[in-house]
């Protein structure tokens, strides 16, 4: 349908994707190696589609790193993916201001170790002013919290008298929510072959189009992004109507 527009246009119109990235443990397994190097593989495979995105002139990118719910996972474990998160944030930010990156976070971050929330502060305040593409990292992201915070914030408002119950309207829940700047969200894909949405981005994907692969996500590249453009760029959307 839009295969014309694919040619002169990568993202086949997509403003704004979302990746969850699954399956480094499985690929680390499958090679006879330690989690902790399918989870650096996997950002590599990070880093990698962060500029693959940003050459195609992707306008927001959103990716899951680390669920609400990856704390119940064994505490060696968290500590292997925090210290990479630390050393991405350190090695990656110049590389973001160069490329116009702005950085985003979306989840509760500031509940992690506090040097890692003076780090991300940091790159969200040194990156603030790129207007290239925004990464959205979800960190200590759950979709059910994000809506809890956000039900909060609303009923703080009607609480102070600026909001009347009867009055609150879709944009108010939304723009109470993490992603509140950011694009509606045109495909939302996962790796690995799991067929679920793991509390991820619910209420953002209610008209996003799904796109599911087995390749784990320290094996996911430009090819494989192309080909889920390509497949987001054959789809018919209808928002509802006919
Ligand atoms: C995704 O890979 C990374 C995180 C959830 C942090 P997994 O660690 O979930 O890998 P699998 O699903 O066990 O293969
Ligand atoms: C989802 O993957 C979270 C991230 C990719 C960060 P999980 O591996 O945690 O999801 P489940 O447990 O298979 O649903
Ligand atoms: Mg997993």
């Amino acid at each position: 349908m839009q295969g014309a527009a694919g040619k002169s246009d990568p993202t086949y119109g997509a403003r704004h994707i979302a990746i969850i990235m699954d399956g480094n443990g499985r690929w680390a397994k499958r090679k006879h190696l330690p989690r902790a190097l399918g989870h650096k593989k996997g950002v590599e495979a990070v880093r990698n589609i962060v500029r693959v995105a940003g050459e195609m002139g992707m306008e927001a990118m959103t990716l899951y790193a680390f669920s609400s719910e990856n704390w119940s996972r064994p505490e060696e474990e968290i500590s292997d993916l925090m210290g990479l998160l630390r050393q991405y944030i350190q090695s990656d930010i110049d590389e973001f201001v160069k490329n116009g990156v702005r950085l985003k976070v979306i989840g509760n971050y500031r509940a992690l170790d506090s040097d890692i929330v003076t780090m991300i502060d940091n790159a969200i305040r040194k990156t603030a002013g790129n207007d290239k593409m925004t990464l959205a990292v979800a960190l200590n992201y759950g979709a059910q919290d994000e809506m809890r915070r956000a039900v909060q914030h609303v009923a703080s408002r009607v609480k102070q008298g600026e909001l009347e119950p009867e009055a609150i309207g879709l944009e108010h829940i939304a723009g109470a929510l993490d992603t509140v700047d950011l694009p509606p969200l045109d495909l939302l894909i996962r790796t690995s072959g799991e067929l679920r949405l793991s509390n991820f981005l619910l209420w953002q994907a209610a008209y996003s189009e799904l796109y599911f692969t087995d390749t784990l996500w320290p094996d996911f590249d430009k090819a494989e992004l192309e080909k889920a453009l390509q497949s987001f760029g054959e789809r018919e959307r209808r928002f509802g109507g006919r």
